[in-house]
């Protein structure tokens, strides 16, 4: 079983990426074969900054080995360093219906909004699609945002194993369901582009004010609450131990508390969890130069995996030059 993911270096790791994506990239590598890469090519749809997302690349490296991803265990990877996961992106592309990319949600968000999207936009759904299937990948974690893309992924995978012959393995994703959909700091899904994060590695100061200040409901006080409904309880129970979780869920239930001790105990819990990746992060920093060989490594084995699975595609589609044949050698 190979499990696979990726993530944008588009700004620095949320605790929505945490929560949603790399806990299970960190769980999961005990059991299973693991590659994981920083999606630096669908970046480059938003960032067009080169030292930005060149130094964003390396922190997201240095936030991924931080948080626990253990590089004899798991490959780590940047995206562009495996040149036939582009290659393969084109090959799907010729078989991609234009109908499905335009349901896609990204686009379509970006369309609703009155904003021109480019090719690389419309097209994010292949190259995503290109790196899960270029490594076999049979699971891929990732947050409720990222199914849609699987689909899609899976639906390119059965047509072209259609057309030519069954090449791909079907991958599925994995959402965990206490953290498909992560919430911001106004209970909206925690996201880059609606300025809502809580960065992991913020500093911690600015961290708790921006904690003190989250949008809270405006039911009086003395009303008892159900937790569950509440974005700085769903955040809470992500950190806390299951005796302070039952004891806060209590709290909501009877009522008469503020949520300004909520949020005390919010940001109290979020330092205490993430202390030890802090500690290891501030290690880390200090030595970029094992981090790019924990990377050149990485990409080394993906690039094996993938040129064997590029070779297999290239045969079924026609285009390999180990196979091209004269029309004398074809059957009459
Ligand atoms: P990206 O970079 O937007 O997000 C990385 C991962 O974090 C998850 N996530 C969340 N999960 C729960 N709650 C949230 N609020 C939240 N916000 C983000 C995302 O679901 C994702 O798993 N297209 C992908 C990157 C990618 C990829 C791939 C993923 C490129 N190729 C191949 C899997 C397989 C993306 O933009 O994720």
């Amino acid at each position: 079983m190979r499990v696979l993911s990726g993530i944008q270096p588009t700004g620095r790791f949320h605790w929505g990426n945490y929560f949603g994506a790399i806990r299970q990239y960190i769980e999961l590598q005990h059991e299973h074969e693991g590659f994981y890469f920083i999606a630096n090519l669908h970046a480059l749809t938003t960032i067009r900054d080169p030292q930005r997302l060149s130094q964003l690349t390396l922190d997201a490296a240095i936030d991924l080995l931080a948080l626990g991803l253990d590089p004899q265990r798991a490959t780590l990877f940047i995206q562009s360093d495996v040149p036939q996961v582009s290659q393969l992106t084109w090959i799907l592309m010729t078989c991609t219906p234009m109908g499905l990319l335009e349901r896609c949600h990204a686009y379509k968000e970006k369309k609703e909004r009155g904003l021109t999207a480019d090719a690389g936009l419309f097209t994010y759904p292949v190259l995503m699609a290109a790196d899960i299937l270029a490594y076999d990948s049979n699971l891929v974690p990732v947050g409720q945002d990222q199914v849609q893309h699987i689909e899609v992924c899976r639906d390119l995978a059965n047509s072209f194993n259609h057309h030519f012959s069954p090449v791909f393995v079907l991958p599925e994703a994995r959402i965990l369901s206490n953290a498909a959909k992560v919430p911001g700091t106004d209970g909206e899904k925690m996201s880059k582009s609606y300025n809502n994060t809580i960065e992991i590695f913020e500093d911690l100061k600015s961290q708790r004010k921006k904690i003190m200040r989250m949008q809270t409901d405006s039911r009086p006080m003395e009303q008892p609450k159900d937790p569950e409904s509440d974005h700085l309880f769903q955040l809470y129970r992500l950190m806390a131990s299951p005796e302070e979780i039952e004891q806060m869920a209590a709290l909501y239930r009877r009522g008469g508390f503020g949520y300004g001790e909520v949020k005390k105990a919010l940001a109290d819990v979020a330092e205490r969890y993430f202390a030890e990746a802090r500690r290891r992060r501030a290690e880390l920093e200090k030595d970029p130069d094992t981090v790019r060989d924990i990377l050149q490594e990485g990409a080394a084995r993906a690039r094996e995996k993938a040129a064997e699975v590029l070779q297999r595609v290239e045969q079924a589609c026609g285009i390999s030059a180990a196979t091209v044949t004269t029309s004398n050698a074809l059957p009459q």
